[in-house]
């Protein structure tokens, strides 16, 4: 499987939103990850989908990777879609029909992912799989960057592994290369990491130490 390495906007600096999302696009990084949040689903605002737009005007070609943090996602579907993302996920704890709103994403033409809170357990996506193209296994509790990394999250992403072989297992939260390493040995082969890499001076180096450290203990 195919290792990818998605840097989260959320560390950007905001004052150089345009420069920043310019760096993501030429790290040799998969995709970028934007994190939508709506202070009731978690305590914490973020952005909307003007900055999913900007991101598209800045690097057309730079895969979008929406993550909606959000009570109500079912409401946003249609505005994240038209800003230009690429692939869209709703946290099971949401409150809609994540049936439903998977099938609605992928009618969309965007790939549909599930996401599961650290104290979600695993079995809870398990009717989903076959609906999804993804899914995030949260490390930290979401709201805010530069969280540490939860390890009794690991096991989850083995249990999810184990069930689906081939499907794409995405963490967030508190990735480093200590911890994107303790992922892609318990099955994890998508990496987001938000302060980690916009604090590198030099992110192109560290996407790609990330990249081929995690090919090297990825097990499928
Ligand atoms: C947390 C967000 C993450 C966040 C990760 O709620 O979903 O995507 O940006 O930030 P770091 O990598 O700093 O933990
Ligand atoms: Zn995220």
């Amino acid at each position: 499987m195919k290792i990818q390495i998605l840097p989260s906007l959320l560390a950007a600096d905001f004052g150089n939103l345009r420069g920043d999302i310019l760096k993501a696009a030429a790290s040799g990084a998969d995709a970028l990850h934007l994190d939508i949040m709506d202070a009731h689903f978690v305590p914490n605002l973020s952005f909307g989908p003007d900055i999913v737009k900007l991101s598209r005007a800045v690097a057309p070609d730079f895969f979008r990777h929406v993550h909606l943090m959000m009570t109500r996602p079912d409401l946003y579907l249609e505005p994240f879609s038209n800003a230009g993302a690429q692939t869209i996920q709703v946290h099971i704890e949401a409150d809609c029909n994540i049936h439903t709103e998977l099938s609605r994403i992928r009618a969309m033409g965007i790939r549909a992912a599930v996401v599961l809170n650290p104290e979600t357990p695993a079995e809870r996506i398990f009717p989903y799989l076959k609906e999804c193209d993804e899914v995030l296994v949260m490390t930290v509790r979401p709201g805010y960057g530069g969280q540490k990394f939860i390890e009794e999250c690991l096991p989850k992403i083995t249990a999810i592994r184990n069930r689906a072989p081939s499907l794409d297992i995405m963490v967030d939260g508190g990735i480093n290369y200590e911890t994107s390493l303790l992922a892609a040995k318990a099955g994890a082969n998508m990496f987001v990491a938000g302060s980690f890499l916009f604090k590198q001076e030099d992110m192109k180096l560290a996407v790609a130490n990330m990249r081929s450290a995690c090919e090297a203990v990825f097990k499928n």
